[in-house]
């Protein structure tokens, strides 16, 4: 893996990063601390994911999550990220009205500080990628449990799990390569056969419950630090419980209150004396 203290992450950089065999590691960001925070840990990607939207705004589920609030991230976190490849994810209706609607979607991320989009669907979202691209604005494709077809997938589920799913996968994979994408998340599938895609992509793979053959690994940034409660796929390994840590803080805060060791006189102002106004 690169320095972090290495210089600016770029879309051809990235390629070149699988060509020599170094793992990319990804993050999401959704403000400007968490932004701050992923970019100093020296993260290779930043995604303002649309996981947004029940990470940090209290949907359900990734669709509700609009264009605007996308944006107003986006730009929190690209006033904080100066190393790493700033992508942002297209949210649900962004993108599935056409080609020039998902253009048009993809310059108002561009015109915000994104270096690159990322939109969920393999096959079927050919034809937007490649009308993107050739605008030069580069596209993360995104294959696999994607969590915008909850609807249509019945929940979310492993995808890719039968010979005939598997072999849908790897077509997306290759049609969103041939498309233009410059590199594809793969999402909830056999680690196996994300091994095999993987394998048979030029661009670089980077997985979310895919297994560790993929190029490069992201994850969402309040599972990594525990900020969420309630259960979390097997994959979302949580590397600290900062939602504890905070409760304890923000309790023992109530407790100093009520008890008026806060504010101590060192937590205090004081005006000079002869300036205090008598009654
Ligand atoms: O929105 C998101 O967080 C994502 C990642 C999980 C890939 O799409």
């Amino acid at each position: 893996m690169a320095s972090p203290t290495a210089s600016k992450v770029t879309v051809p950089g990235l390629r070149a990063r699988k060509l020599a065999g170094e793992k990319i590691a990804a993050l999401t960001a959704y403000d400007h601390p968490s932004g701050l925070l992923a970019d100093e840990a020296g993260m290779d990607v930043v995604l303002v994911g649309d996981s947004l939207a029940n990470t940090v705004l209290g949907y359900d589920n990734t669709l509700p999550v609009t264009l605007e609030e996308m944006l107003v991230a986006l730009r929190a976190v690209r006033r904080a990220v100066r190393r790493a490849l700033l992508v942002a994810d297209m949210p649900f209706g962004s993108y599935q009205g056409g080609e020039e609607k998902a253009l048009e979607s993809a310059i108002a991320f561009v015109k915000a500080g994104a270096e690159a989009v990322k939109l969920e669907g393999g096959r079927k979202r050919a034809d937007i990628v490649r009308r993107i691209v050739e605008s030069e604005i580069p596209v993360m494709g995104h294959i696999g449990l994607t969590p915008q077809s909850i609807h249509a997938m019945g929940g979310y589920r492993i995808q890719g799990k039968t010979p005939e799913g598997a072999e849908d996968l790897l077509e997306d994979a290759l049609a969103l390569e041939k498309a233009g994408a410059f590199s594809v998340v793969i999402e909830g599938v056999p680690a196996g056969l994300a091994a095999e895609i993987t394998a048979r992509l030029e661009v670089p793979t980077i997985g979310i419950g895919a297994g560790p053959e993929c190029d490069g690994q992201i994850l969402v940034f309040t599972d990594l630090l525990g900020l969420t409660p309630g259960p979390k796929p097997r994959f979302a390994r949580q590397y600290t419980d900062l939602r504890a840590q905070a409760l304890e803080a923000i309790r023992a805060y109530r407790r100093d209150i009520a008890s008026g060791d806060f504010p101590s006189p060192a937590e205090c102002y004081e005006a000079p004396a002869a300036k205090v106004v008598k009654a």
